[in-house]
């Protein structure tokens, strides 16, 4: 009787169910897996991140959340690793437990500790002099260093816009830019850039839109990047909602002012996952990925 249906099928009915049999298991495994299946199937499949073993990785933003757990997996795996923010304590405190999860794979000189506001771009070039003396090279930065906000569209403070774009986009471009620099004039023309973006940045939600535009924005420059420079590896990585205090520095509308809010009570992805992915990513030199549970953002308020 099936055999009967499916020879009196036309072709193109044919065609037709099984494309709607291919979306139904992608929708399907995008609501089991935890990252895009891409990105799940490197994980299984693809280059293990120990690949990257004795390369050096500099990553903004590593005194917690998805930094600090991105520099712990690398670290596992024997990376060597630059980590920077503005918090010294935090950074020494992410340095010993990279040197722990490397069990003798790294010693104290393997992991830089570089303690650098974003926001000062007239440093960036002396803090790149200060990672290149100190390895010889550099394979990979990872822009993660940044800010969320949570505010009305309608109240936002225009000097709230612009801190939020100096922080989250004009910092990340200039200090790429000279990386760029390097890896064209001093590498051979290789190299690999990964920024954190965010769900935000490919599909706005309410209440952060200069965080939205900002991460939009951060995905445009990167990608035209990659058009531009053929031989170099830009990683745009896309977190969904994930456990970490960002909201407590995250914008508001107004000057000045910081949210102050735990995501404590929100079912998110850990940061742990979430830089065991991102790392899985690099490993891979994957263009473009994301990683979230997906229900919850279905039937939670929504901080990216
Ligand atoms: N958590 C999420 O749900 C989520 C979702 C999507 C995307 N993201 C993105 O993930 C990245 C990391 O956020 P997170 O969630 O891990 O939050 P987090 O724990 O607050 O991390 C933010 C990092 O940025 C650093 N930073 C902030 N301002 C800086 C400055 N002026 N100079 C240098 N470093 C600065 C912080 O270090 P110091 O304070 O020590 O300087 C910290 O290490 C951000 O780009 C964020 O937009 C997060």
């Amino acid at each position: 009787m099936c055999y009967v249906t499916v020879h009196n099928m036309s072709f193109i009915e044919f065609l037709f169910i099984l494309l709607i049999l291919y979306y139904f298991v992608y929708v399907l495994l995008w609501i089991i897996l935890d990252c895009n299946v891409a990105l799940w199937y490197k994980s299984r499949f693809g280059n293990s991140i120990s690949t990257m073993r004795g390369q050096v990785v500099w990553i903004t933003g590593a005194s917690s959340g998805i930094g600090r757990a991105l520099a712990i997996s690398l670290a596992r795996h024997g990376v060597r690793l630059v980590l920077s923010a503005r918090r010294l304590e935090q950074l020494e405190q992410v340095q010993t437990e990279c040197l722990a999860a490397a069990r003798g794979l790294l010693a104290q000189k393997d992991v830089l500790i570089l303690q650098m506001d974003m926001l000062q771009l007239d440093k960036h070039q002396a803090h790149l002099y200060t990672v290149l003396n100190h390895f010889e090279r550099l394979d990979v930065l990872v822009n993660n260093a940044g800010r969320s906000q949570r505010a009305n569209w309608v109240d936002i403070d225009i000097q709230v816009d612009r801190d939020l774009f100096e922080l989250d986009v004009f910092a990340v471009v200039h200090l790429s830019r000279l990386v760029v620099r390097y890896f064209l004039e001093q590498n051979g023309g290789r190299g690999h850039i990964a920024a954190t973006s965010s769900i935000a940045g490919f599909s706005p939600v309410p209440f952060s839109a200069t965080y939205c535009a900002a991460k939009h924005a951060l995905n445009a420059y990167f990608t035209s990047l990659k058009l531009e420079q053929r031989k170099l590896d830009v990683t745009i990585f896309a977190p969904g909602p994930i456990a970490t205090d960002f909201l407590m520095e995250a914008f508001t509308g107004n000057k000045g002012e910081k949210v102050g809010d735990s995501t404590a009570n929100q079912k998110r992805l850990t940061a742990e996952r979430c830089g065991e992915l991102f790392a899985v990513a690099i490993a891979n030199k994957m263009d473009l990925t994301w990683c979230g549970l997906v229900m919850p953002m279905f039937t939670e308020p929504i901080d990216l």
